[in-house]
C-alpha cells in the first residue's frame, strides 16, 4: 500500500493582535490570571471582512509556493473549520474556487479543534484508496473571534484567528530512491465519546437559526484533555512498537501551556521538543496545529526523516494522535 507524507507547510494570521491587557478592559480579568492560567500573551483578531476561506487561501498560497507545484496537480482539498464562511458551499470548495483549482475534490471537515488531525487522516486514506491523487491540500481555518462571546471572561480570553495548512504527497508519484522514502504518516488514533455539554456552542443552523456562541466547562475539558490525550500518545507508542524517547517532536493542540505540560509531564517528555505558540496564537481551533507545525519547521527547524506526533482534543469530544516521520 502506498504513503503519503508532509511535502510542505504554509500559515496565515491576520495582521491585528488583540494583548491580554486590551481584553481587560473589555472584561473583568488581567494580563496576569491570563499569562498563569493558559499561557497566551496575545491572539490575532480578523478584519471585518474577512473570512476564514480568505486565512485559508493565504495559507494554502504559501504552502503550495514552498512545494514548487502548481495549483492544478492538487487532487483533493480538505478544510477543516467550525467557522465557515457560509452554512454551503463548504469553505473547502470556495477555497477551490479562490485558488482556481480545477482538478481537485473539496470538502470540509469538522471535528472542533481535533479537525486538523481528522484531516490529515481522512487525506492520508483516500490518498492510499485512489491513485489519482499526488497532491492534497489539507487546511485547518478559523474565525473563533466570531463565535466567542465577548462578555464572558471565562472563554473570551482563550481564542484566536488563524489558518495553516499543508501539502500532502502521495509517495506512489515519487522516486523510491529519492529522500522521501522513509517520510511518511505512520499510524493514526482518532476518537470521539460523544460528551458533547462540556464544550459547545449556544446555538446552531437547526436549532436558533445562528452559529450560537461558545460555552465551556473549562475544568472538565482540562481534566479530559490531559488524561484522553496521554492515553493516545500511549497507544500511538505501542501499535508502533516506539519509546516516547523515540519521538522528536510533538506538535499538540494549543489551548494551554498548562495542558501541555501536565501531558508532557506525565509521558516523561522533554518540553524543549514540544512547539509553543499559545503563547502568541491562543487557541485557533482546527488552525492550530498547522499553524504550530509552519512554525515549528520555520523556527525549531524540524528536520526531514524525523519522528514526530501531532496530537488534538476538541468538542463532541473528539481527540486523537497522528504519528509521522517528516
Ligand atoms: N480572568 C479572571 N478570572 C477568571 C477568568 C478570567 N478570564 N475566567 C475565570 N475566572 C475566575 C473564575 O470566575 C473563578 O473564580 P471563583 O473562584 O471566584 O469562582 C476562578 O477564576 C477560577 O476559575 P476556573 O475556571 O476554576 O479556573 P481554571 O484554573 O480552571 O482555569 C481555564 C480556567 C483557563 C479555562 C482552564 O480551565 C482551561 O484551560 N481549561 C481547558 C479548556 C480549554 O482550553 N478549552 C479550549 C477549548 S477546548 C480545547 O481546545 C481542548
Amino acid at each position: 500500500m502506498s504513503r503519503s507524507f508532509i511535502l510542505s507547510t504554509g500559515s496565515c494570521l491576520p495582521k491585528k493582535t488583540l494583548s491580554n491587557n486590551e481584553i481587560a478592559l473589555m472584561v473583568e480579568t488581567s494580563d496576569e490570571w491570563i499569562r498563569q492560567r493558559t499561557g497566551i500573551t496575545q491572539r490575532h483578531i480578523a478584519d471585518e471582512g474577512e473570512l476564514t476561506s480568505d486565512l485559508a487561501v493565504n495559507a494554502a498560497e504559501n504552502a503550495i509556493e514552498k512545494a514548487q507545484i502548481s495549483v492544478n496537480e492538487v487532487g483533493l482539498i480538505i478544510v477543516a473549520t467550525t467557522t465557515p464562511d457560509k452554512t454551503f458551499p463548504s469553505c473547502a470548495t470556495i477555497v477551490q474556487s479562490k485558488l482556481k483549482c480545477k482538478n481537485a475534490f473539496a470538502f470540509d471537515v469538522q471535528a472542533a479543534c481535533s479537525g486538523f488531525i481528522y484531516a490529515v487522516t481522512i487525506a492520508d486514506s483516500l490518498i492510499k484508496a485512489n491513485n489519482r491523487i499526488k497532491y492534497a491540500l489539507v487546511i485547518g481555518a478559523e474565525i473563533m473571534s466570531r463565535i466567542v462571546d465577548w462578555k464572558d471572561r471565562s472563554t473570551c480570553v482563550l481564542f484566536g484567528d488563524g489558518a495553516g495548512a499543508v501539502v500532502i504527497k502521495s509517495a506512489a508519484h515519487c522516486n523510491e530512491t529519492t529522500e522521501h522514502s522513509t517520510r511518511g504518516i505512520m499510524s493514526a488514533n482518532l476518537y470521539s465519546d460523544g460528551n458533547v455539554d462540556v464544550l459547545c456552542t449556544s446555538g446552531g443552523i437547526s436549532s436558533t437559526g445562528d452559529s450560537g456562541k461558545i460555552c465551556m466547562n473549562g475544568r472538565e475539558v482540562f481534566k479530559c484533555a490531559v488524561d484522553k490525550l496521554t492515553a493516545s500518545i500511549e497507544e500511538t507508542l505501542k501499535y508502533n512498537n516506539l519509546k516516547i524517547a523515540d519521538i522528536d517532536w510533538l506538535i499538540p493542540h494549543q489551548a494551554n501551556i498548562r495542558i501541555i505540560g501536565a501531558i508532557v509531564k506525565k509521558l516523561g517528555f522533554s518540553m524543549e521538543k514540544v512547539a509553543n505558540t499559545v503563547d502568541q496564537h491562543a487557541n485557533t481551533s482546527a488552525a492550530s496545529i498547522p499553524l504550530a507545525l509552519d512554525y515549528a519547521v520555520q523556527e525549531l527547524k524540524i528536520k526531514p526523516g524525523s519522528l514526530g506526533l501531532l496530537i488534538a482534543i476538541g468538542a463532541g469530544l473528539t481527540w486523537g494522535s497522528v504519528l509521522l516521520r517528516y
